[in-house]
């Protein structure tokens, strides 16, 4: 790495580990505490509370894009710069990234159990998923640092995000993905976007170690949500979330959950903006895990007094993670938002992935955990059927277009909602036949 301007980085933020405390300057490379704790991007939020207020982020909401306007006019997550990377506007890297949309549909919310169910699509962001709110913070941190390369494992979608943005920003990436276990559309990005990519014969929880021990050694910059940066940039879900919400917040926010930096930054974005009064009250957390990769639920269901490991098996490969790296930090969320945790199978997820795709919204399997999972915890009496519910979908329905396919044309064993194609002799009496048949 290059010598780092710390001019740029203002005293309101610094690195702070969850477990002791101890801080360390936001300038230092580093992604563990001495003592093996996770950090922290730590503001001061009390230095900062004279200048949040609702009125600051609402003055910012974008009128149409043009040219040449700055990234932080058009940008969902550096409208709240302040409470993610307080650096100045020529050093950040951005699409831009966020104002995504929320869908509200009544056949889903029937489907549900639930009279006001929302669907915030982080697969509408420029790379389809939400991992570009945290890259756009990750690279622009890296951009600062003068880091020479940028790396990552990933069950796809990271590695599609890096690879975008370290491309835009003129900065090698290599990225360390488990062979034949990500779907297409994430391979074909990232090798798209010019990333140098490395196929590991083992899984995610193998590549993972691997990168994180290659960048320690060849001083290559580290952008998993082990890097407290990245996590920053995903606050900003819930930033919008609470802004859409006019800041009256939903009782419920369910995301799926894998390598848990999603419910790590959820939890400290309520936290946060609940300290700094921008939300009088903290809607409450479920992460929804795949019950074959659900490390989480089950040290949930065991008052998190063991943390668990799994070898990791589902569909759902982009949650398909045994040791998930955010485990303290997605504890923390937990006791902050008085969250749960539940598990839902491979069946539950693809038949609710069928309903989100069929009202014509569309996601990646892992997505269609959110909404599996609320259905699942409103069946239980765990969310009332009168709550308020924003759903998160993670991904884009194009990211997996194999477990779609194999969904609707039987190779999915037991698809409550399957569209299978028809065969078809090209007369226009057969078509009459079919469309009597479906049409009516
Ligand atoms: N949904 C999707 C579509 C994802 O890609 C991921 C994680 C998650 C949910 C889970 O989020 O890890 O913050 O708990 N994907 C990572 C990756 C692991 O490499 O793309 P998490």
């Amino acid at each position: 790495m290059t010598e780092p301007n710390h001019a740029r980085f203002p005293g309101t933020i610094s690195l702070r580990c969850i477990q002791c405390q101890k801080t360390y300057p936001a300038h230092q490379v580093r992604y563990l505490c001495d003592c093996g704790g996770l950090l922290d991007v730590w503001h001061d939020l009390e230095a900062l509370h004279p200048q949040i207020n609702r009125g600051l982020f609402d003055g910012r909401l974008s009128g149409p894009p043009g040219p040449r306007v700055a990234p932080t006019a058009n940008s969902g997550v550096w409208r709240y710069r302040e409470l993610i990377l307080p650096v100045t506007i020529d050093n950040i890297v951005s699409r831009p990234e966020g104002n995504t949309p929320l869908y509200e549909h009544p056949r889903l919310s029937r489907w549900v159990g639930l009279e006001q169910f929302y669907l915030k699509h982080e697969g509408e962001n420029p790379t389809g998923s939400f991992k570009d709110r945290g890259m756009t913070v990750g690279v622009t941190q890296a951009r600062l640092m003068g880091a020479r390369a940028v790396a990552c494992a990933s069950t796809g979608n990271t590695s599609a995000s890096l690879a975008a943005y370290a491309a835009l920003a003129g900065i090698p990436a290599l990225i360390f993905i488990p062979a034949g276990k990500i779907a297409a559309g994430k391979l074909a990005q990232a090798l798209a976007y010019g990333a140098h990519t490395l196929q590991i014969q083992g899984d995610f929880d193998d590549a993972m170690a691997l990168v994180r021990q290659v960048c320690d050694e060849m001083g290559i910059y580290l952008l998993n949500s082990l890097n407290p940066f990245r996590l920053e940039g995903q606050k900003s879900i819930v930033l919008e979330i609470l802004q859409g919400f006019r800041w009256q917040p939903p009782d419920w926010i369910v995301l799926p959950a894998g390598n848990l930096g999603n419910t790590a930054a959820f939890g400290k974005a309520l936290y946060e903006a609940h300290q700094l009064g921008l939300v009088d009250k903290i809607p409450r957390i479920a992460a929804v895990q795949a019950s074959g990769a659900s490390p989480f639920y089950q040290s949930y269901q065991n008052g998190f007094s063991e943390k668990v490991t799994v070898k990791a098996e589902t569909i759902a490969t982009a949650i398909r993670i045994g040791r998930p790296v955010s485990y303290e930090r997605a504890v923390r969320t937990m006791g902050w938002t008085n969250g749960v945790v539940t598990a839902v199978s491979d069946q539950e997820i693809m038949d609710a992935k069928a309903m989100v795709d069929g009202v014509g919204i569309g996601c990646e399997p892992a997505s269609a955990a959110s909404v599996a999972g609320v259905r699942r915890l409103v069946r239980e009496g765990v969310i009332q059927p009168g709550e308020t519910v924003v759903g998160i979908l993670t991904g884009n329905l194009l990211k997996d277009p194999t477990a779609t396919v194999d969904y609707h044309t039987g190779t999915w064993p037991g698809a409550s909602y399957a569209n299978a194609p028809v065969q078809v002799a090209p007369t226009v009496d057969a078509v009459r036949g079919i469309i009597e048949d479906r049409v009516g």
